[in-house]
């Protein structure tokens, strides 16, 4: 595939740039392939903070993959990109053979909904709707039906254990719960890959394993799982551990779960 992208330079304006190379697709069992990702931010004058510098990374379908290393040193900024939530300064990534940096923006969105749900530390639910209703708002934002999509809510928030609070605002319910109502969100548009940023990080440690059994159930339906953890006891759920230091891959690791 002969390819010419838009990459991002150093002064964060994208251009198009001959990269004097054919671009190579990675082979399609590749679902997230970075290649060389930067993020800098420009802090005025000459200071300029390098969040990312030069991030290879490639995981393969249904890989249940946790992302260390310690704070600051880019993991929030890796999963942002490889959810699509923000774009490289600079370097390549493919999206389920997607060229994310070649996509338009409609059609940016549309496979960011179709593939990819996102799990946020802080859970990110509108206050004031109840968790049907924050379950519900992606499938609007899809277009769906109201009754379909009332339905589907439901149902994935019974798929969570949360069928007994539907009509609760987040207020009402406990952190765990919260969370639960976070992944029935990410959940809803059924997803391939699930990225989940410290998702038991403001959680007890019980809750934390219930929410950490419900990924695991996801991961053995065949979907491709990325957290972010601090914690060696969540990243043990994973069967291969990346570790970060200052914005680069510095090793990756199987765990024993994926040896056994
Ligand atoms: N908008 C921004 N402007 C400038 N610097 C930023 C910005 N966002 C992040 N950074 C810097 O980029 C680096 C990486 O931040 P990031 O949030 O990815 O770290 P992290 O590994 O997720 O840390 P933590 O474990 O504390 O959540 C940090 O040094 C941070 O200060
Ligand atoms: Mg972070």
């Amino acid at each position: 595939m002969k390819i010419k992208p838009t990459v991002y330079n150093q002064s964060m304006e994208p251009e198009t740039a001959d990269m004097g190379q054919e671009l190579q697709a990675p082979p399609p069992e590749c679902i997230i392939c970075t290649q060389d990702l930067w993020k800098s931010y420009d802090m005025g004058g000459e200071q300029q903070v390098d969040a990312l510098s030069g991030v290879d990374l490639a995981i393969q379908r249904n890989e249940y993959v946790a992302i260390m290393g310690p704070s600051g040193s880019g993991k929030s900024t890796l999963m942002n990109l490889i959810g699509c939530l923000d774009s490289p300064t600079r370097g390549v990534y493919w999206l389920n053979g997607h060229l994310v940096s070649a996509l338009a923006d409609d059609e940016l969105a549309r496979i960011r909904n179709q593939e990819i749900g996102f799990v946020f530390q802080t859970f990110n639910l509108l206050a004031r709707a109840s968790a049907l209703h924050n379950v519900e708002l992606p499938l609007i934002y899809a277009g769906v039906a109201p009754a379909e999509r009332l339905e589907r809510a439901r149902q994935t928030l019974i798929s969570v254990g949360m069928g007994e609070r539907m009509s609760h605002k987040p207020n009402e319910l406990s952190g765990g719960q919260r969370q639960r109502v976070a992944i029935a969100r990410a959940l809803v548009n059924r997803p391939s890959i699930l990225l989940a940023d410290e998702p038991t990080g403001n959680l007890d440690s019980k809750t934390g394993n219930e929410i950490m059994a419900l990924l695991d159930n996801l991961h053995a339906q065949g979907n491709t799982i990325v957290v972010v953890t601090h914690e060696h006891d969540v990243a043990e759920y994973a069967h291969r551990v990346v570790h970060i230091r200052d914005g680069k891959v510095a090793w990756d690791e199987k765990t024993a779960r994926a040896k056994s």
